[in-house]
């Protein structure tokens, strides 16, 4: 099948190009012009030139695709414009150059994420039968993204993915943190107690190619993510295990976050760089927890994560080694 692939040169996006790629598929790779490619580079995808806040721009990239992995968006370290311009109406747009250009596609599927559910607990993590509370300017972008694709149900199949925390190889996000307990800091959010799903790409892929081309995957909504949730103890202990070291507790008290919030969305307003922190990412951390149920997924599609949280943060580590991030 000839399937699109938007966020293609990010992190998920890269994964899931990859796997279809080794799969036989015929993958178009939506980037923008200013995408760093390295990830593709080696990969026999095309890429096509496009970008979500411009819809004219998307009617050559979706032309002949008879499937859609729409992974590309804007996150919660994101400014609150861009990520509406790229979840939300980009979402929009790119919806709209499918129906116009793509009348027999087969199916498209989104990838959305736990804040457009909202935050949850251990008590009562997430499963599809909740109504969604969106969490901050990310998870409501995320959630009308869904929207927009779920609008076109009557046209074509749709799936909506949520997929928990997200680590491998790639990701920019754990890493971070890997640097700072190689040097001896653990930073503590609160507690430490509040839960979370963490699991590892490959499974969300693995994921998500159950879904392609699987009538029982049409019209449907599945989380994906671990078996278990964990805490941020249980997850840094881990880390912490896979580095073989040992580190200092730093608690960060709720006041930080926001504090820290607001002066990165301060620092955003007069800086062109990339932001790394801002009041909608401490809302993400100031939540409840980020848990879900993966239930459905497993007695529907046969899901089985193939990664407990100690290989996958192993395999994610040495990755860093090996590709010289560490
Ligand atoms: N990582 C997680 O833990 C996690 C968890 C749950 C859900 N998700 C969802 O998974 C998806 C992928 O996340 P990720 O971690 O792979 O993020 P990522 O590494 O930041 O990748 C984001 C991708 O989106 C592309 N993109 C952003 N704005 C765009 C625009 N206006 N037009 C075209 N492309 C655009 C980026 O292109 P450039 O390279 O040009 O910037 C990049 O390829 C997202 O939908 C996210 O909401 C992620």
């Amino acid at each position: 099948m000839r399937v699109l692939v938007s966020g293609a040169s990010g992190f998920i996006g890269s994964h899931i190009a990859e796997e279809l790629a080794g799969q036989g598929h015929e993958v178009v790779c939506l980037v923008r012009k200013t995408s760093n490619v390295a990830f593709l580079k080696t990969l026999p995808v095309e890429r096509r030139v496009g970008d979500l806040s411009d819809r004219r721009s998307l009617a050559a990239v979706v032309d002949g695709c008879q499937a859609v992995v729409h992974s590309a968006a804007q996150f919660g370290a994101s400014r609150s414009q861009d990520m509406v311009a790229a979840n939300d109406a980009g979402t929009e747009n790119l919806v709209a150059a499918v129906v116009d250009r793509c009348p027999d596609l087969k199916q498209f599927i989104q990838i959305s994420s736990l804040a457009a559910a909202g935050a949850t607990s251990d008590k009562s993590p997430a499963n599809e039968a909740m109504e969604p509370t969106p969490c901050g300017v990310y998870g409501h972008s995320k959630r009308k993204a869904e929207l927009h694709v779920l609008a076109q149900q009557d046209r074509f199949p749709v799936t909506i993915v949520r997929p928990s925390i997200t680590f491998g190889p790639r990701d920019l996000s754990i890493y971070h943190f890997f640097k700072t307990l190689r040097r001896h800091i653990r930073p503590i959010p609160g507690t430490g107690r509040r839960h979370y799903n963490f699991f590892h790409v490959k499974d969300l892929v693995q994921g998500v190619l159950k879904m392609l081309g699987n009538p029982k995957a049409y019209g449907e909504l599945f989380y994906l993510g671990a078996a278990e949730n964990y805490s941020w103890i249980k997850l840094t202990d881990t880390m912490l295990a896979a580095i073989g070291t040992r580190a200092i507790p730093l608690p960060i008290p709720p006041l930080a976050f926001s504090i820290g919030g607001w002066m990165g969305d301060a620092v955003n307003v007069f800086s062109n760089s990339k932001p790394v922190f801002g009041r909608d990412s401490a809302r993400l951390w100031l939540a409840t927890g980020w848990c879900c149920d993966i239930a459905k997924a497993q007695e529907v599609l046969g899901y089985q994560p193939t990664f407990d949280l100690a290989s996958g943060l192993k395999d994610t580590y040495q990755w860093y080694l090996d590709a010289g991030w560490l």
